[in-house]
């Protein structure tokens, strides 16, 4: 299974892939490549293979692994530094989400004048930055999970706000992308659940957001069945390259269709994500009951439509036995308390909620007081 796309950029889709990897510098016009990544990663085989191929190619070994899960502005700034330190003139970013958005807005901030915060997804910000300056980005996905390769943004921690902001800039989109499933055979189990899942919540509410966007709608409902066939393959054995590979075309096509929108699941799981420490697409997928419910009024016409093309009976009732039976298959706890969350902070997390760029994609507009009710249930398990 090998396929060049050029939707929404170029992408080099197949196992082995990643063996091209100079040849996407140069059509991208990087000489000098800093692989940014995070250090979890670099120490896997499979970073060190990578950066053997650029060595091979005189393209030098330069990596910069300073990237948290949730990455925050003081790694952008080093990242930066680095950047800059080393006389680097493009990016590949390379590792999940985390180092994905980093890696992007290293080459978008470096030689920008204004502050990054600047440039938050909000109107038209994104005119304020100098589109001259940025720099090129190859981006190499090794989760299948956020689709931040084929994005125009990057999420970052703002350490003072203690909020994750959306930074969006057209020329984020990475110029050339390799999709190689082969790098995501030695994801462990639980991060292929966790990934996977977000790729299927970026799916589920980019298709219910209520907006007019039909061609989103149709990539989200194929990347869903993507999702319901093969993540448990994948989840069971992470060797399974053909699985790997359709849940990398579903990361890519969930990043794709939530331009739509997202909602509530996004929505409450950023404030749990910051102050928590919890992976993002694990909360998601602990969330997702919850708001799917509370939402039922708004989406039943439009989960049943989706339900026939994944071949789930029973309305909207079969359609949330699936999600719940899904979710305990992929060992995804079910109750916020068993990720770690507790009742101290949830009013400020509702706070934080409605607030959220993804709060005003939500079927039913959210309030702090459904945050709260919300954040309460997932707490209890009470769906
Ligand atoms: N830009 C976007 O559009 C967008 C969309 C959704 C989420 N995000 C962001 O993405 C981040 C989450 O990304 P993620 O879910 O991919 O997780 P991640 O990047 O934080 O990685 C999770 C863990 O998996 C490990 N890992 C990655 N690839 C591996 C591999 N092949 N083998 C073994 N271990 C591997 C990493 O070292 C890390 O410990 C969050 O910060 C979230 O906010 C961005
Ligand atoms: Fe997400």
């Amino acid at each position: 299974m090998q396929a060049n796309w050029s939707y929404p950029t170029t992408i080099w889709f197949g196992a082995g892939r990643i063996e091209g990897l100079p040849d996407a510098c140069r059509d991208a016009g990087i000489r000098k490549p800093l692989l940014v990544t995070d250090a979890g990663l670099a120490a896997l085989p499979v970073t060190e293979r990578v950066l053997d191929i650029l060595d091979r190619a005189s393209l030098g070994r330069s990596i910069f692994s300073g990237v948290d899960s949730n990455p925050t502005d003081q790694n952008l700034a080093v990242g930066i530094e680095a950047f800059k330190a080393g006389g680097h003139d493009g990016v590949i970013a390379f590792g999940g989400g985390s180092a994905l958005d980093v890696g992007k807005l290293i080459a978008f901030q470096a030689e920008q004048t204004r502050a990054v915060w600047d440039f938050e997804d909000i109107g038209d910000y994104w005119t304020r930055a100098n589109a001259d300056v940025i720099k090129p980005i190859v981006a190499v996905p090794t989760t299948a999970g956020t689709g931040s390769e084929v994005g125009r943004a990057g999420v970052v921690t703002n350490t003072v706000e203690e909020v994750k902001k959306v930074i969006f800039h057209p020329k984020m989109l990475p110029a050339i992308v390799i999709s190689d499933p082969d790098l995501t055979v030695g994801l462990p189990p639980h991060v292929t659940a966790g990934t996977g899942m977000d790729a299927f919540v970026h799916c589920l509410e980019a298709y219910c957001a209520p907006t007019y966007h039909p061609m989103s709608e149709g990539i989200a409902v194929e990347g869903m069945r993507l999702v319901k066939d093969y993540l448990p393959r994948a989840y069971a054995d992470g060797t399974d390259v053909e699985a790997r590979g359709h849940m990398m075309s579903a990361a890519a096509m969930g990043a794709v269709a939530f331009q739509k929108g997202l909602g509530g699941v996004h929505s409450l799981s950023h404030p749990v994500g910051v102050l928590y420490h919890t992976h993002h697409g694990l909360t998601n997928a602990v969330y997702l009951p919850y708001v799917l419910n509370f939402n039922r009024p708004a989406i039943e016409d439009k989960v049943n439509r989706l339900s026939d093309w994944l071949g789930i009976g029973g309305g909207f009732a079969g359609f949330m036995d699936f999600v719940m039976k899904f979710r305990s298959e992929l060992g995804i706890p079910h109750s916020s308390a068993e990720i770690g969350v507790d009742g101290e902070q949830v009013d400020r997390m509702a706070a934080m909620a409605v607030v959220d760029p993804t709060a005003g994609g939500n079927p039913i507009p959210l309030t702090e007081a459904i945050c709260t009710d919300l954040y309460g249930r997932a707490l209890l398990g009470n769906v």
